[in-house]
C-alpha cells in the first residue's frame, strides 16, 4: 500500500498533525479541573432518551458528576420534557433521593415532593406547596422558588442538559453537521436491550480513547470475536468537537460454534451485516459496503454513539475525578418476535458484554503506567485519528 494510502486520513485533515501527544492531559488534577469548567459545565451532555419518561409524571434524575450537580429530567403535563437541578429551595436538600447513578420515578399527579419538609414542586418545575406556608415571612414568594431550570433540549429521542446558567448554542447548532448525519435513523424502534455501568480508575479521556479505534479488534477481541478482523476505518468526518467514521470488520471464518453459527442466523440483528438493504440514512455507509459492521461517533465530550442494521448502542465516560470515571454501556435492539430470536439475542448481547469487559480490561493498567511518569507522550497511528482529534478537540476547549 502506498504511504498516502496508508496516511489517509492524515490527508484528509492534515491540521490534526502527526506529532506524539502529550499524557499530562490524562494524569494532572489541574487539567481536569479545566476540564469541569470548560467542557463539562459549559457543553450539551446527553441524560437519557425521550422513552425513558413516556408518560406525565415520569422522571429520571442522574448524576453529574463533573458538573457538580446533579438533574431532575421531567415529563410534565403538557407532555414538555424539562430539567432542573435536583435541589429543593428550602433548606438544599435533593427534592428526588438519589438511589444511584440514575434514579427514575413516577406521580400520576405529576408532582415531586422533598421528603425533609414536603415541599412539592410540579413537573413543570413550580413550587405548588409548603406545609405552614403562612409562618414564612412576607418576603418569601412561592411563584419565585420553584425548582432552578437547566438548559434541556432534545434530538432525535436523545435529551441533552446543559447546566451552564448564561445563554447556550442551542442543541440543534451544537451538533450541526453531526446531527444532520445522524437524524433519521431508527433509534426509537428499538428499545429492547441491556446497560451495564461500572467504576473505572482511569481519566475519562483513557476509557474514550479505548473505545475510539478499531486497531485493538484483532487482539483485545481474540477472546469473543476470534473470527471477526478489522478491515479499517471507512468514511472519518470531523464535524467541529464532534467526530464519526464505519468501522469495517470481516468474517474470516465461520463463527467458532454450532451454537453461535445458529444464533447469528436467528438474530436480527448482528455486527457483521452483509449488505442489501438497510435501514441506515444515506449518510451512514453510503457505499454500502458489504464489510461496513457499524458507524461509530463521539458526540463531544463524553458519548459515543454506534448504528448498525438492526442495533444502536452507546457507550458513555462521566469523569469523577481525574482519575476516577464512571462508564455506561447501553445496547439496543428491537424487541424479538419469537422464542427463538429471544435466544438468539441473549446470545448476540453475552458476546457483546464479553467484548465490552475485554473493552474495560485495559483502562486501569493504563492509566496507572501512565502515572508512573515513565512515558511523557503517547503515539498515535492514522487509524487512531479519532483519538487525535478528541485530545485536540478537549486541548481546545480548556486553551479557550
Ligand atoms: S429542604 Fe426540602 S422541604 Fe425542607
Ligand atoms: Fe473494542
Amino acid at each position: 500500500m502506498s504511504a498516502t494510502a496508508q496516511h489517509r486520513w492524515l490527508a484528509q485533515y492534515p491540521e490534526l498533525g502527526t506529532e506524539p501527544l502529550p499524557i499530562e492531559p490524562y494524569i494532572s488534577p489541574s487539567y481536569f479541573e479545566q476540564e469541569r469548567e470548560k467542557i463539562f459545565k459549559k457543553v450539551w451532555l446527553y441524560v437519557a432518551r425521550v422513552e425513558e419518561l413516556p408518560n406525565p409524571g415520569d422522571y429520571k434524575v442522574k448524576k453529574l458528576h463533573a458538573c457538580g450537580t446533579s438533574v431532575i429530567i421531567t415529563r410534565a403535563k403538557d407532555g414538555k420534557v424539562r430539567a432542573f437541578h435536583n435541589m429543593c429551595s428550602h433548606r438544599g436538600n435533593t427534592v428526588v433521593t438519589e438511589s444511584g447513578e440514575e434514579t427514575y420515578g413516577s406521580s400520576r399527579a405529576a408532582v415531586m415532593t422533598c421528603r425533609f419538609h414536603g415541599w412539592v414542586y410540579g413537573a413543570d418545575g413550580r413550587l405548588v406547596s409548603v406545609p405552614q406556608e403562612e409562618r414564612f415571612y412576607s418576603c418569601f414568594d412561592k411563584a419565585e422558588n420553584g425548582l432552578t431550570s437547566v438548559h434541556c433540549d432534545i434530538w432525535e429521542g436523545f435529551i441533552f442538559v446543559n447546566v451552564d446558567p448564561g445563554t447556550v448554542q442551542p442543541l440543534v447548532d451544537y451538533l450541526g453537521d453531526y446531527g444532520r448525519h445522524f437524524a433519521g435513523f431508527p433509534y426509537d424502534k428499538m428499545d429492547f436491550g441491556f446497560t451495564y455501568h461500572t467504576y473505572l480508575d482511569c481519566n475519562w479521556k483513557v476509557a474514550h480513547d479505548a473505545f475510539a479505534e478499531a486497531y485493538h479488534v484483532d487482539t483485545i477481541h481474540a477472546g469473543s470475536f476470534p473470527n471477526v478482523f478489522s478491515t479499517g476505518l471507512a468514511n472519518v468526518q470531523l464535524f467541529g468537537p464532534h467526530r464519526t467514521c464505519g468501522v469495517c470488520l470481516n468474517l474470516a471464518a465461520m463463527p467458532p460454534s454450532p451454537v453461535g453459527t445458529l444464533a447469528n442466523k436467528l438474530a436480527r440483528g448482528s455486527l457483521v451485516t452483509s449488505g442489501g438493504s438497510s435501514m441506515l440514512p444515506p449518510t451512514i455507509n453510503p457505499d454500502r459496503r458489504s464489510d461496513f459492521a457499524f458507524e461509530l461517533s463521539v458526540t463531544f465530550p463524553n458519548l459515543l454513539l454506534h448504528v448498525s442494521e438492526g442495533i444502536w448502542f452507546t457507550h458513555q465516560f462521566w469523569p469523577i475525578a481525574h482519575n476516577k470515571t464512571l462508564w455506561e454501556g447501553k445496547y439496543y435492539v428491537q424487541a424479538p418476535g419469537t422464542y427463538s430470536e429471544r435466544w438468539a439475542l441473549e446470545h448476540a448481547m453475552t458476546l457483546q458484554r464479553n467484548a465490552w469487559l475485554e473493552d474495560t480490561a485495559t483502562m486501569e493498567d493504563t492509566h496507572r503506567a501512565m502515572e508512573s511518569g515513565a512515558k511523557t507522550v503517547q503515539h498515535l497511528q492514522d487509524e487512531e485519528i479519532l483519538i487525535r482529534h478528541g485530545i485536540v478537540s478537549v486541548e481546545r476547549y480548556v486553551a479557550a
